[in-house]
């Protein structure tokens, strides 16, 4: 079992899961270094190799040691919108996690890299393995596929990619925090019921990465909560805790249209995770919870 001494989170200044990931690696006692689009350019191996070797000689000078591990929590996220932006999403999912991949490899650090749900289909009928096929209906989830792709090439030693679903946490707006915030102002709201996955909380899925990185744990692996749902389902159950005057109702794929198209039924199963880890993650209900209960504060 080895956790990192000193980690660079790439996108811990800003991300909805990145910041999550600098706290709990901080809980666990590892110094984390929260970095934006601001401290270094993501899409220069240069500028990254020089930052890298600026916060090594920072280390050095306090006692800290060199940077062992890069978490890459930067991605393109809005999968609409990526379907007008390819080239943009491109840039974020698939070219700079190989870039940072590379840098990775030179240096021998250990690499996390965040994937999602959307590169299946949805047309399994129960929940994804790690190891069935991809079949992504989006730009987004192509983006993300030939992400991972490019880091698998690349054969970096200690790189663990997690794909992870339908995140909702503190800090940034998300489905969970959209629901309740219309659901204050409105009597009804339409949420979509047959499109299925697991709904999971950054700061849970952020500590699973720190589990998982003690664990020495390397590949391609799946990271959610427990339990499956539909929006509706977790739109429902926001709502309800959030005790809103609002009334949920179900209504198909059909009745919502959007630019991208979403898998059906994209569950994700954590066999092989559960394995590695500890503490199984909790019910996504239980967390949701947790996070509801924090609002306005969030
Ligand atoms: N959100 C979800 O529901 C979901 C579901 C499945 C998988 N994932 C995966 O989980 C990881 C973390 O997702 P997240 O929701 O925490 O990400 P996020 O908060 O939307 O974005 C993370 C960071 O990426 C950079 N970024 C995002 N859009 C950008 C753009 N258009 N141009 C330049 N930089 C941009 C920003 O970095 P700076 O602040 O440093 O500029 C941002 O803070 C990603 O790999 C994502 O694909 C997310």
């Amino acid at each position: 079992m080895s956790l990192p001494k000193r980690v660079l989170v790439l996108g811990g200044a800003n991300g909805m899961l990145g910041r999550a990931v600098v706290t709990a690696l901080a809980s666990a006692g590892v110094a984390a270094v929260a970095a934006s689009s601001e401290d270094v350019d993501y899409f220069d191996a240069d500028d990254l190799a020089d930052y890298l070797d600026e916060l090594d000689e920072d280390g050095a000078e306090k006692g800290l040691g060199a940077v062992d591990c890069i978490v890459n929590a930067v991605a393109y996220t809005q999968v609409d919108k990526a379907e007008d932006q390819p080239e943009e999403a491109y840039k974020l999912n698939a070219s700079m996690p190989a870039l940072v991949g590379v840098v990775a490899l030179e240096r021998q650090l250990r690499l996390v890299h965040y994937s999602t749900d959307f590169v299946f289909d949805g047309k399994k009928g129960a929940p994804y393995l790690p190891t069935d096929d991809t079949n992504p209906l989006s730009v987004y989830g192509a983006s993300k596929l030939a992400g991972e792709q490019a880091l698998l090439a690349l054969e970096v030693p200690g790189l663990l990619i997690l794909r992870t679903a339908w995140l909702f946490g503190p800090g940034k707006m998300n489905f969970v925090r959209r629901i309740l915030e219309l659901a204050a102002e409105r009597k009804e709201l339409k949420v979509v019921a047959d499109q299925f996955g697991s709904p999971t909380c950054t700061t849970d899925l952020a500590r699973m990465t720190v589990e998982l990185l003690d664990a020495n744990a390397t590949g391609l692996l799946h990271a959610v909560n427990s339990g499956e749902a539909s929006w509706h389902q977790l739109a429902s159950e926001a709502v309800r805790l959030a005790e809103l005057d609002c009334r949920v109702l179900p209504i198909p794929t059909s009745g919502y249209p959007t630019r991208a198209v979403r898998p059906a039924n994209s569950a994700l199963d954590m066999a092989d995770t559960l394995r590695l880890l500890r503490h199984p993650p909790r019910h996504w209900r239980e967390a949701l919870a947790e996070y509801v209960a924090s609002f306005p504060t969030i």
